[in-house]
């Protein structure tokens, strides 16, 4: 009798510790307890992207970073959006559940030296970054653009030549729907995981799937782009999945955005054809982040991002000005 009752106590003490609760009830706990909200990259895994207040493209997670009230953002993706949360929100703790090795390749080939040098010659233009880039080299543009919105973005200025970087694929799809001169700044930068996607992939796909729609992300080469049924950020992949009639796609961007429609279309009981473009399009940072990783964030409340209060106000700036056009 007596051992019974050193077993109830034991497991009443156990469920007072949160033993008894599986990963994602402890995540949840946290997150109440501290007041914090999580937001995820469509690009994140599986796990992650169930245990998420909010997932969605750069765009989308920049809008809700700003909005927000939770005391403390945890982002589940990689260092430019962390950056990004942090910079609108800088008297608010931002923590990203792993700080190495979630840096965006792409996001480090825009250096500040690179953007000043363009500034230098051409005097005449207007300097719009992708929010892939580190917050120094926002601080020197005049604005941010996405995947979602870098044509609008582009087309709000009035001068004819446009500093853009560093995405050189973004920029062919831009200067395609505007009548700007696009400078790529620099040259050649590229994401390495679109830069998979051959003309060839989507020959082969659609002869293997000849009523499925082609989707592909702005990142992926030019003849890559042009083959596609529609260009979209991967937010504009949710809503015309979601949205349209057909029910077969082939989905041009990384692996985990299929992760991400199929949560779409459970909850609304629908079941659609979804083939990857390429089965190893894996962006490795983004999968960095796990669950475990993330109960020992909220728990420890790091690793919290810091930035300098000077870069902060400037890198403002021009990420408000793209926000004030998707209002
Ligand atoms: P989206 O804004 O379309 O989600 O793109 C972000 C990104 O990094 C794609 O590689
Ligand atoms: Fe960066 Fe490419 Fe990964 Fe997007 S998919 S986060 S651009 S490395």
């Amino acid at each position: 009798m007596e051992y019974i009752g050193i077993i109830i106590k034991y497991l009443k003490n156990k469920e007072k510790l949160g033993c008894t609760m599986n990963i994602v009830e402890r995540i949840n706990k946290l997150k109440r307890e501290k007041n914090a909200i999580i937001l995820a990259h469509n690009y994140q895994p599986e796990g992650i992207q169930r245990v998420a207040d909010f997932i969605g493209d750069s765009l989308e997670l920049c809008l809700i970073a700003k909005d927000t009230d939770a005391d403390i953002i945890v982002f589940c993706g990689v260092d430019f959006m962390a950056e990004t949360a942090k910079i609108l929100n800088k008297d608010k703790k931002v923590l990203i559940p792993e700080i190495k090795n979630t840096e965006c390749p792409m996001a480090h080939q825009l250096p500040p030296e690179i953007i000043l040098e363009g500034k230098r010659k051409y005097k005449n233009s207007k300097v719009v970054i992708y929010v892939n880039t580190l917050s120094l080299a926002k601080a020197l543009a005049d604005a941010t653009c996405t995947s979602a919105n870098a044509s609008e973005v582009v087309n709000s200025f009035k001068e004819e030549e446009i500093l853009f970087g560093p995405d050189r694929n973004l920029g062919y799809y831009v200067e395609k729907r505007s009548n700007k001169k696009i400078i790529l700044i620099p040259e050649d930068g590229h994401c390495y995981v679109h830069k998979k996607f051959t003309v060839e992939d989507i020959i082969n796909a659609k002869r293997k799937y000849p009523n499925a729609e082609v989707l592909i992300h702005p990142e992926c080469d030019p003849k890559v782009q042009d083959m596609a049924d529609y260009v979209f950020s991967t937010g504009g992949m949710v809503k015309h999945v979601l949205n349209s009639p057909k029910d077969e796609f082939i989905i041009g961007t990384e692996v985990d955005m299929i992760t991400r429609l199929r949560i779409d279309l459970e909850k609304i009981g629908k079941s659609k054809k979804l083939i990857p473009l390429r089965e190893d399009a894996i962006c490795e940072p983004m999968k960095e982040i796990t669950l475990e990783k993330l109960e020992k964030c909220l728990l420890e409340e790091k690793y919290e991002i810091t930035l300098d209060e000077e870069v902060i106000n400037k890198a403002k700036k021009p990420i408000e000005y793209m926000l004030s056009l998707s209002k």
